[in-house]
């Protein structure tokens, strides 16, 4: 690992522990808020790859008493509030749906921050990212309102644009965003999707 990318790693670590941030990721998610706005007081949240916490922090605080936040994973997530709910599921099991929806069936908002535990593979790493963006896709369309949001973390791959396509015809407008806080060395990008339209 380059030294540069190592000091970035760490002067988000120590800054994440010092603001009692679960993770380094929640500072991508303040940025991404900063730029597009996208959660707001009494929103109802959807954080897909929830664990350990972080995204889910930043949005519970953003959302406020009257919002809610659902955080699902395949690892146990702490609550982080009064609006905070788990659910442990695949997403990319069948049943997941059906579990998001017993605590609630419709969002204004869908997070993915969906990753495999990197295992240095590099093609395989990027697949299974693929695999959980489409998935992440899916659950967004099913369970976001009419004018909903949805910011999906995916690695850059061959699947690439065939998936900013597939979000563009679900959604009104499309921004492939990389945030400072993410390792510029990093295949990760975040799709920011706005107003769903069908
Ligand atoms: C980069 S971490 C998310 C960090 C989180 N946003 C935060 O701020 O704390 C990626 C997460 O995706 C989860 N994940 C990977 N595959 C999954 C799947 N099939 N279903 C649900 N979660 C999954 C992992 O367990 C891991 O916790």
């Amino acid at each position: 690992m380059e030294w540069h990318i190592r000091r970035k790693g760490e002067f988000y670590y120590k800054k994440a522990k010092e603001l009692g941030y679960r993770s380094r990721s929640a500072f991508k998610l303040l940025e991404i808020q900063e730029k597009f706005r996208i959660i707001k007081n009494g929103n109802k949240v959807l954080d897909l790859g929830a664990a350990p916490g972080g995204w889910s922090q930043i949005a519970s605080g953003l959302v406020g008493d009257a919002g809610r936040i659902v955080g699902v994973d395949i690892q146990p997530v702490p609550a982080t509030g009064k609006n905070f709910k788990f659910v442990l599921a695949d997403i990319t099991k069948e049943s997941a749906i059906k579990k998001i929806s017993v605590v609630c069936n419709i969002f204004d908002v869908v997070l993915s921050d969906t990753a495999p535990t990197v295992s240095g593979f590099k093609d395989m790493d990027v697949g299974i990212s693929e695999v959980l963006a489409f998935r992440s896709l899916e659950l967004a369309q099913a369970l976001l309102k009419e004018k909903g949001n949805f910011i999906c973390k995916i690695f850059q791959g061959k699947r690439f644009t065939e998936f900013v396509g597939q979000v563009e015809k679900v959604f009104l407008k499309v921004v492939v965003f990389k945030p400072s806080a993410s390792d510029k060395a990093s295949k990760e990008v975040y799709v920011v999707a706005l107003s769903k339209s069908t």
